[in-house]
């Protein structure tokens, strides 16, 4: 007996030393199928804070989020931060703050979904958020994300303030649970500055998790603590990949205290990372310069990168770093010059540096020039302004693919049925994929409702999802279902991130005939 207890004692030794010792756990509890890629979207607090955050704000972002271009570089999720959205009532409920947010939480999430963009919403794991203006999940975990679901979040980020007395682990992994059992796929940022060191546990539990404090206070840049929040979220990398990713803040790319120069090497440093962009300034105002910067297809392209590696330094003097490690899905790989003295630099980049033969020719494509030169032997050399990069892509080729960047014109097809016999109805979505080739047929999971059927079709990047309904047999009501379907990136086989999109159905009255109806 003892022996047998010995050994269960060296099992459990053993799995606690590899859960906590190695890197990158690399397990994803749930086949969600969600960020694959790391996260892009729009948050509200490095520029605005709490104050100003309303249903017309977030809407007026959502609309320049469209007008502007970045939803068709890949920007999704958006949605109101620590933004007083909600309060408890007597029967512990959340509920909408509707002086706020007059057409409630979930008519928010319908607007953004319509707009052809994903919903993110913010909670506490302690009593109350930060600020204490709205309550935390604490012994609330499972009604809260089912409240989550129902206003039809896709994406949540958990603040880690007034968690008093609370296991971080446990915690976090009880409202995992409660989001799972709530049943809708949610993508889950965990919010502790580092606090517990979530890289050696949290890809269990969620998809991203903040590695730092705070990259600002609202309203302006602080590029010196945006350095430091780089440089130590740089020596993370192996605990990042698809599905799980070191989170080193919000983008402050165009907010007030930045140069050009410095807002080109932000968006560099944080593409490399592999590091979500949620883009954090106001895009009612961007100048021509901050749309190109945040914009930039062949720089979110590395981020995009299906392997989902995270570059880190692999040189580095007091002032100059040389960026890399980060091979590419084509077999390329992405190398950046970061220049912190203040005159311009001139640093040589020997192909031995990055793990290649010195004979070989390679062709360098200048990322944010758009140029390509090659082959180059040996190695080049490149010159950097002070603040500014160099971010190259280094092949074989002088071909450098985009991986897909997908956009959706909506996420959510709203059907309406009247009148008591059976009717078919229909309606579509379009997905196109901003990258060089073209995807394989998104496919759709199996277990649809019976009353309905996803037919896909494809017109060269585009691909239609026809949802078609079938009213025969209904009765008087709402229904509601989600759609996933997946795919594979065509060059290196990796599975995408899954899309979902909401399917809503009212049938005004009682409907004859025998399901399942006629469809087509
Ligand atoms: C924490 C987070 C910030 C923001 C604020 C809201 O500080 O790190 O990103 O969400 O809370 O109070």
């Amino acid at each position: 007996m003892r022996s047998v207890m010995r050994i269960g004692i060296a099992v459990l030794v053993c799995v606690i030393f590899i859960r906590t010792q190695g890197p990158s756990p690399k397990v994803q509890a749930v086949d969600d199928g969600l960020g694959l890629t790391p996260p892009m979207g729009w948050y509200p607090w490095n520029e605005f804070g709490q104050e100003p955050q309303n249903e017309r704000l977030i809407k007026e972002i959502v609309e320049a989020l469209v007008s502007s271009g970045l939803r068709e570089a890949g920007y999704s999720f958006v949605g109101p931060d620590e933004g007083i959205c909600f309060t408890r009532d007597g029967s512990g409920r959340l509920t909408t703050n509707l002086e706020r947010y007059p057409g409630g939480l979930r008519g928010l999430g319908d607007y953004i979904h319509k707009m052809g963009l994903k919903y993110a919403l913010y909670t506490d794991a302690g009593t109350r958020t930060c600020s204490k203006a709205m309550p935390g999940t604490k012994d609330h975990e499972f009604e809260d994300m089912r409240q989550f679901a129902e206003w039809r979040c896709d994406y949540v980020k958990i603040d880690w303030c007034n968690t008093e007395g609370l296991d971080i682990v446990k915690a976090y992994t009880k409202l995992h649970e409660a989001q799972h059992a709530a049943g809708r796929p949610i993508v889950h940022s965990l919010c502790s500055w580092g606090e517990g060191a979530p890289w050696t546990w949290a890809a269990a539990v969620g998809h991203l998790w903040r590695t730092t404090g705070d990259i600002c206070g609202p309203g302006r840049a602080d590029w010196g603590n945006a350095m430091k929040i780089a440089f130590t979220n740089e020596k993370l990398w192996e605990w990042a990949g698809p599905g799980h990713w070191n989170d080193p803040d919000m983008l402050i790319v165009g907010m007030t205290g930045l140069s050009e120069a410095q807002n080109r090497s932000f968006f560099s440093l944080w593409c490399l990372m592999a590091s979500p962009l949620m883009a954090g300034n106001d895009l009612r105002k961007m100048s021509k310069s901050t749309i190109q910067i945040l914009t930039n297809l062949e720089a979110i392209g590395l981020n995009q990168d299906p392997l989902g590696i995270q570059g880190h330094i692999i040189r580095k003097n007091d002032t100059v770093s040389l960026w890399g490690g980060k091979r590419l899905y084509d077999g390329s790989q992405a190398v950046l010059v970061f220049n912190q003295r203040s005159s311009p630099a001139v640093v040589r980049i020997a192909w031995s540096d990055i793990g290649i033969e010195e004979t070989a020719g390679l062709y360098v494509r200048n990322l944010w020039t758009h140029e390509t030169s090659g082959p180059h032997t040996k190695g080049i050399s490149v010159t950097v302004r002070p603040d500014d990069v160099a971010l190259l892509r280094i092949s074989g080729t002088d071909a450098f693919p985009l991986p897909p960047i997908i956009v959706a014109d909506s996420y959510l097809v709203s059907l309406r049925a009247a009148g008591p016999a059976a009717q078919t109805l229909s309606g579509a979505i379009t997905i196109r994929n901003r990258g060089s080739a073209e995807l394989p047929l998104w496919k759709v999971r199996e277990g649809l409702p019976d009353w309905l059927s996803v037919t896909v079709a494809k017109n060269g990047k585009s691909q239609t999802l026809t949802n078609t309904i079938s009213t025969a047999g209904l009765k008087k009501g709402l229904y509601h279902a989600i759609v996933r379907a997946d795919n594979r990136e065509p060059v290196s086989g990796r599975p995408m991130s899954s899309l979902y999109y909401d399917v809503d159905l009212e049938v005004l009255n009682d409907v004859g005939g025998i399901f399942p109806g006629i469809f087509f």
